[in-house]
């Protein structure tokens, strides 16, 4: 599959979708540390109707989210238009990066009724920001998720190696010439700090989520400064190597919040076991990333639609063979047997 799709992408974007920072032990790890814990079945429940739904933002859906990624357009022509499509069509959460090669309107139309959730970068011109949080807004999405583990950018060799440079318009970069990834990154803020969070949070008009935090003591920090919610996330491994995975990190997370905004975590999710687990340590989502840009690379809107599809299923199945009717019913005895 790796020959396949470095054949699709050629070297420069393969790197950037596919790779991580450093040596890639965490990217690695991400997806091992799902794969190591155990799940304890109960036998003998009543599993003939099952319900894979979570509240998220007050609201019941799936607890799968696609995560946001940048530049879509480099793994297929229709770019975030094929991922929200497939979101759409499977029920699946979508969140767009700000560094989309699709104008945001656009996207939210491909999501329609459902909608989905707006990723945000600081850039050093913060005026581009505050263009994109108001374009957000105006297109109707329905909440803002800032990514706080990107002050600069993680030390990825693929790209140095390769030098892949963006080609298609962003936000950054509207009419300009092709761009390292490298020289786009050098554009985000590096001085942002907590105090920028408390106040986005006050003037984003929508719910606020900040996406990138590892550390109890940092989500209790995102619970002061009045987020909705937490992603627990390393980058996919792209930024620090050698950080906690989000199955490592979930846990304390979870304690230090008790409740009082909404716990997501990613990295590594590849099967519906893998989803359950997360719930199961206490999430109440999960966002997936790089299967989704795999299923668009052979397939386009149907290929990522099969992976999502896929996963539901295979969530539905761990529901019924784990004695656990309910997703939202997932708690540690899934893990311990007691
Ligand atoms: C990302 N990620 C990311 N995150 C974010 O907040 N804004 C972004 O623009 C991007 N861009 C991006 C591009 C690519 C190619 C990848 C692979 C990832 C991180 C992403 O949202 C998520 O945290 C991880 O990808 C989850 O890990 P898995 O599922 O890919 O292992
Ligand atoms: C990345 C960014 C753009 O991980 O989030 O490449």
């Amino acid at each position: 599959m790796e020959d396949d799709l470095l054949a699709l992408l050629g070297e420069g974007a393969h790197g950037y979708f596919a790779g991580g920072a450093g040596d890639e032990i965490t990217l690695r790890e991400n997806e091992e540390s799902w794969s190591r814990l155990r799940l304890a079945p109960r036998v003998l429940v009543d599993v003939a109707e099952r319900d894979p739904s979570v509240t998220l933002l007050g609201r019941r859906r799936s607890p799968l989210l696609v995560a946001p990624m940048a530049y879509q357009k480099h793994v297929h022509p229709d770019g975030e238009l094929a991922s929200a499509r497939a979101a759409a069509r499977t029920g699946t959460g979508y969140v767009l990066s700000s560094q989309t090669t699709t104008p945001p309107a656009d996207v939210a139309a491909a999501l329609g009724e459902r909608g989905g959730w707006f990723q945000l970068y600081v850039f050093g011109d913060r005026q581009v920001s505050l263009d994109l949080v108001a374009q957000a807004r105006e297109s109707g999405f329905e909440a803002l998720v800032l990514t706080v583990d990107f002050p600069v950018a993680g030390w990825r060799e693929r790209d140095k190696r390769t030098g892949f440079r963006i080609e298609h318009p962003v936000a950054l970069n509207p009419d300009g010439p092709a761009l390292t990834t490298e020289q786009l990154f050098a554009m985000h803020d590096p001085s942002l700090t907590w105090d920028d969070v408390a106040e986005l949070a006050q003037v984003a008009g929508m719910p606020l989520l900040v996406k990138g935090v590892l550390r109890p003591d940092d989500a209790e920090r995102a619970v002061d400064a009045g987020v909705a919610g937490i992603v627990v996330s390393n980058h996919g491994g792209r930024q620090l190597d050698t950080v906690l995975t989000g199955a490592q990190a979930l846990p304390p997370v979870v304690e230090a919040v008790a409740g009082r905004a909404d716990v997501l975590v990613d990295g590594g999710v590849r099967r519906g076991w893998d989803v359950a687990k997360a719930l199961a340590l206490g999430a109440d989502a999960v966002l997936v990333g790089r299967p989704v840009l795999w299923g668009m690379a052979t397939g386009g809107q149907d290929g990522a639609a099969a992976v999502l599809d896929q996963l539901h299923a295979e969530l539905d199945s761990t529901l019924a063979l784990l004695g656990v009717p309910r997703a939202e019913d997932l708690d540690t005895s899934a893990l311990t047997g007691r």
